[in-house]
């Protein structure tokens, strides 16, 4: 069920955003060659209980952690833990929090430098696949619109992009109606209206297409193992355009 939510309902989202996005400045400070994944979690939860919030992952279909920390051919959902982040990876972060019973979700892929070269144009087209993919988001235009968006942008670079997993409705839940892929899919397509609040998400590999996932139960890793970007905002569909909620 798509549920369209007021501009009270906004303005809680936009709270639960903002707590999210002062997470990702502190993430940001953090992040270094030579910590562990699961240091990168212990931050979060600390951060998220000190704000009188609540990490929206943890628990979400037992997913055991408040961040998922997906290094260079981990695609989403890798479980952090004690890999070390070293010069030269790729490291995305995704997290949700639900503050006052309103979610939010966002994600970015940092590089930990010097990265190559190609692995910096992965990471700039992936940012742009959501910039354009916030873009096509207008009264009446529909959710494939936004897809074709990612989808265009990423093949024009000859990169990957993952099927498996798409962007959402979020707001009252962590993943609510619509789903959002990152390719025209023969799915739902419903209009966008003022109210609807969306996870875009693309996650673009720097090869193939294909993805899998390991017996952990929850690490996506690119078929080829070559490495895979994710940026993820939460935008508020209005009458004046797009709203983006959440920042990095
Ligand atoms: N990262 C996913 C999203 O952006 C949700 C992760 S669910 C979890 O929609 F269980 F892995 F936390
Ligand atoms: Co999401």
């Amino acid at each position: 069920m798509l549920r369209l939510k007021t501009n009270e309902d906004i303005k809680g989202i936009a709270n639960s955003c903002a707590l999210l996005s002062q997470l990702f400045d502190i993430l940001k400070k953090e992040i270094r060659a030579g910590i562990t994944t699961k240091y990168l979690d212990e931050v979060t939860q600390t951060f998220i209980y000190d704000n009188k919030a609540e990490p929206a992952f943890l628990g979400y279909m037992n997913y055991p952690a408040a961040l998922c920390v997906s290094v260079n051919e981990e695609v989403i959902h890798g479980i952090p833990g004690k890999r070390v982040i070293k010069e030269g990876d790729i490291v995305s972060l995704d997290c949700g929090i639900n503050y006052n019973g309103y979610f939010s979700d966002a994600a970015l892929t940092i590089p930990i430098e010097p990265v190559t070269s190609e692995v910096s144009k992965l990471l700039q087209v992936t940012k742009e696949c959501l910039e354009r993919a916030i873009q096509a988001i207008r009264i009446d235009a529909r959710i494939h619109d936004i897809s074709r968006a990612v989808f265009n942008h990423a093949k024009a670079y000859g990169f990957g992009v993952v099927r498996e997993y798409c962007g959402h409705g979020v707001g009252f839940s962590q993943h609510e109606d619509p789903q959002i892929p990152n390719y025209v899919s023969s799915g739902p397509n419903p209009r966008l209206k003022p109210g609807m609040v969306l996870a875009i998400e693309p996650m673009i590999n720097l090869g193939t297409d294909a993805v899998y996932e390991l017996d952990d139960g929850w690490t996506v890793v690119t078929a080829d193992k070559k490495p895979s970007a994710h940026f993820e905002h939460t935008v508020a569909v209005t009458a004046e355009g797009p709203l983006v909620l959440t920042r990095w």
